[in-house]
């Protein structure tokens, strides 16, 4: 229970990674506030939480703007009193075609949604933690692609190597605060948006074996990893990126 007693924030808590992450943050023991978009899919989740044996509330909240977030924390602090954990995941992956084909609207939303929605999150996670006695824990969420280039996808990955750079310069500043701030990045995960992106089975083929360990990952490996950052196990450890991705980036993998 490495989250008793705990309150948690998840974004992108209505599917995917997020939706695995807070079902296992409640097994730990967190009360839970879940973020994003789609209602049906929030309260999905709030109900498995609960099935889980702890409480959930979902809040319908666009991360890309502000009175929204603001709003959500308000709401997570009312409900719950305070907010130990955040895990500031939601994302899209954008339209993935060349920079020179790349409209103005998808590059603006792609950066407002991964970028400055976890700006926006931090900014008022960290002034709420400030607040309360014991510090906290926040986990944000960026991509391999957020360590590497990657043609074809240049603003999901600048938006990731941006959120990398943030998660670093948050830490230092709220450090002394007994707040830790880290960030996860994952190579392919079995999600909608990995079927979205790579749903042609040449494309799929090819992804595959950039993943030296023979398949992509699984949800709970991600909500294993974030869990554990977000836990006093992880105590010493704040302004870096967990790389969790099959082998993905340990180098090129040629047939042996
Ligand atoms: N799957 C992968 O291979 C992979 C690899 C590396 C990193 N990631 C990252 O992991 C995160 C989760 O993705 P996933 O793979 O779990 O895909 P997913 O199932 O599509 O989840 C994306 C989540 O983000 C939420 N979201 C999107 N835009 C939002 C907005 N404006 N406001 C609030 N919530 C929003 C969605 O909720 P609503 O639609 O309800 O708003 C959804 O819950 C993303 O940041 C993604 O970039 C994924």
């Amino acid at each position: 229970m490495d989250l008793q007693g705990k309150v948690a924030l998840v974004t992108g808590g209505t599917s995917g990674i997020g939706a695995e992450t807070a079902v296992l943050f409640a097994k730990a023991g967190a009360k839970l506030v879940i973020a994003g978009r789609r209602e049906p899919e929030g309260n999905e989740t709030v109900e498995r939480i609960r099935a889980a044996g702890s409480e959930g509330l979902f809040v319908k909240t666009d991360v890309s703007k502000a009175s929204e977030v603001d709003a959500l924390i308000q709401k997570a602090v009312n409900r719950f009193g305070r907010l130990d954990v955040a895990f500031n995941n939601a994302g899209v992956e954008g339209v993935w075609v060349p920079i020179i084909s790349q409209s103005e609207e998808d590059w603006d939303r792609t950066i407002d949604i991964n970028l400055k929605g976890v700006w926006l999150c931090l900014k008022y996670e960290i002034r709420q933690m400030l607040k309360q006695a014991g510090g906290g824990a926040i986990v944000n969420m960026a991509s391999v692609a957020g360590l590497m280039g990657s043609a074809g996808t240049a603003t999901y990955s600048a938006s990731k190597h941006g959120v990398i750079g943030l998660t670093k310069s948050a830490a230092l500043e709220t450090a002394k605060n007994k707040i830790r701030i880290n960030v996860v990045c994952p190579a392919v995960i079995e999600t909608a948006m990995a079927a979205r992106a790579f749903n042609a089975p040449e494309m799929q083929r090819f992804v595959l074996g950039l993943h030296p360990i023979g398949r992509f990952g699984k949800p709970m490996e991600i909500a294993e990893a974030v869990l554990w950052m977000c836990s006093d196990r992880a105590s010493f450890m704040t302004g870096q990126s967990l790389v969790v991705d099959g082998g993905f980036l340990a180098g090129p993998n040629p047939p042996v």
